[in-house]
C-alpha cells in the first residue's frame, strides 16, 4: 500500500470512497464529498492524501487551515474515511501518521472533530474550553505540536458550513 498526495485522476474515486465510507456513520451530514470538492477548488486544501493499493484508492485523508478562537496556525484533520471492507488493516493509521509526520513543522498543531477512540491512539485529546458548537466536547480534539493550549471554538474553514461536521 502506498500514501501519496492525490493527483487529478483521483478525483472521482475519492469522492465515491468519501460518500460510501461515511454512510456508516449516523452523524455524517452527506454533504462531506462536497465539502472536499470546494476546499480543492477555493484551496486550501493542505493535504489530500490518498493510501493506494494495487490501483485503487482505499483510503483518504484532508486537511485545511483552522483557528482556535482567535489563534491561528491550527489544521483541521478530516475527513479521514477508509473503504468499509478494507477497515482493520492499518489504512486509516497509515494516513493518520504520514499527515501528522508532514504538519508537523508547519502547524501549531491539528484538531478535528472524530472518535475519541480512535484518534486518541495518535495522540488526539478533548481540551477544556475547545469547541464547536453543538458537537458534543468530547469530539473535539486537538494535538498540539508545540505545547500551545487549543482554548476556545475550532473554526474550520467557511467550505464546512457551519457546524457541519457534527
Ligand atoms: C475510523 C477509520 C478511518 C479507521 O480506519 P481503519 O483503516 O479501519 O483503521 P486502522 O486499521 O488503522 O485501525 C484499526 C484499529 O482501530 C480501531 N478502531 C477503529 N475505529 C474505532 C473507533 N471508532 N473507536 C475505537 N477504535 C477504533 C479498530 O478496532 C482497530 O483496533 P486494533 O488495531 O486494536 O485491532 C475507518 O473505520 C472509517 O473510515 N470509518 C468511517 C469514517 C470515520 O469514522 N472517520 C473519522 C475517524 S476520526
Amino acid at each position: 500500500m502506498l500514501i501519496r498526495n492525490e493527483t487529478a485522476a483521483d478525483i472521482p474515486s475519492i469522492g465515491r470512497l468519501i460518500s460510501e465510507a461515511l454512510l456508516l456513520l449516523p452523524q455524517s451530514t452527506g454533504t462531506e464529498a462536497g465539502i472536499v470538492e470546494r476546499l480543492r477548488t477555493d484551496g486550501p486544501l493542505t493535504l489530500s492524501l490518498v493510501a493506494e493499493d494495487k490501483g485503487e484508492v482505499v483510503g483518504y485523508l484532508a486537511t485545511s487551515p483552522a483557528r482556535v478562537g482567535t489563534q491561528g496556525g491550527w489544521v483541521l484533520i478530516g475527513p479521514l474515511v477508509v473503504l468499509p471492507s478494507r477497515h482493520g488493516q492499518g489504512i486509516g493509521t497509515a494516513l493518520m501518521k504520514e499527515a501528522i509526520n508532514r504538519l508537523r513543522s508547519t502547524f501549531r498543531g491539528a484538531a478535528l472533530v472524530g472518535d475519541p477512540g480512535y484518534c486518541s491512539r495518535f495522540g488526539f485529546r478533548a481540551f477544556a474550553g475547545l469547541g464547536v458548537a453543538d458537537c458534543p466536547p468530547e469530539v473535539v480534539q486537538a494535538l498540539p505540536f508545540d505545547g500551545s493550549e487549543p482554548r476556545g471554538e475550532l473554526i474550520h474553514h467557511r467550505a464546512f458550513g457551519l457546524n457541519q461536521q457534527c
